[in-house]
């Protein structure tokens, strides 16, 4: 419900369900699937997903895209065209690069869809539920990085921050409206 800024809209619910060309999964290193919504989009897609990520190749022992990176799939039963793989830093304070890693995310996943030529992707809330990201510092970031790829890219159409529950849904429109005061 409710765009707050042009290309970019908040919303509220389970990300398996959206129709648009490309999903972002918030992943650990080893793209093999795991819980939050990692697990809600492996058991949506099917099996053939796991397959496909396993077939991403390993950069060092378990690491198929390090933190901050992105990895792209096929979404195999899912609506969406495409699932972006990415993984959002472990929160550990602030100290350790987690502002940076983190929009580093948004950008490489902006970046792969992109490059298929999607119009559309969605976004949960990387890092914010078991990598504990503090959930407004998150979303501070997370329209930042959106909003900058729109500006660069006025031909990209739909950029969905996907809420799984209202509180969540709530800090995200703060974050859209603090960036409009900005300009
Ligand atoms: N649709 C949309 N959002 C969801 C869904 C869903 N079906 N399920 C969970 N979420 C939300 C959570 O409420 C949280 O706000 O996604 C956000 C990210 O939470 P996590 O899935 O825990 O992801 P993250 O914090 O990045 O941790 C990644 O969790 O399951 C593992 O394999 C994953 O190890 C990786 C770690």
């Amino acid at each position: 419900m409710g765009a707050a800024r042009a290309g970019i809209e908040i919303v509220t619910g389970d990300i398996t369900r959206l129709s648009v060309d490309v999903i972002v999964n918030a992943a650990n290193e080893r793209m093999l699937g795991g819980g939050g919504v990692d697990g809600a989009i492996h058991a949506a897609a099917g099996k053939e997903l796991l397959a496909a990520c396993r077939d991403v190749a390993e950069l060092r022992a378990g690491v198929r895209c390090p933190t901050g990176e992105a990895r792209l799939t096929p979404a195999f039963g899912l609506p969406a065209k495409w699932v972006v793989h990415t993984v959002g830093p472990i929160w550990h304070g602030g100290g350790r690069g987690e502002p940076k890693l983190l929009a580093s995310c948004y950008r490489q996943s902006l970046q792969l869809a992109l490059g298929q030529g999607a119009k559309s992707i969605a976004f949960p809330a990387i890092s914010t539920g078991v990598y504990s990201y503090p959930p407004s510092l998150a979303s501070t970031i997370a329209v930042r990085e959106c909003d900058g790829f729109l500006a660069d890219n006025p031909s990209f159409e739909k950029i969905l921050l996907v809420a799984f529950r209202q509180q969540a849904a709530d800090i995200l429109r703060q974050a859209l409206g603090a960036l409009g005061t900005k300009q």
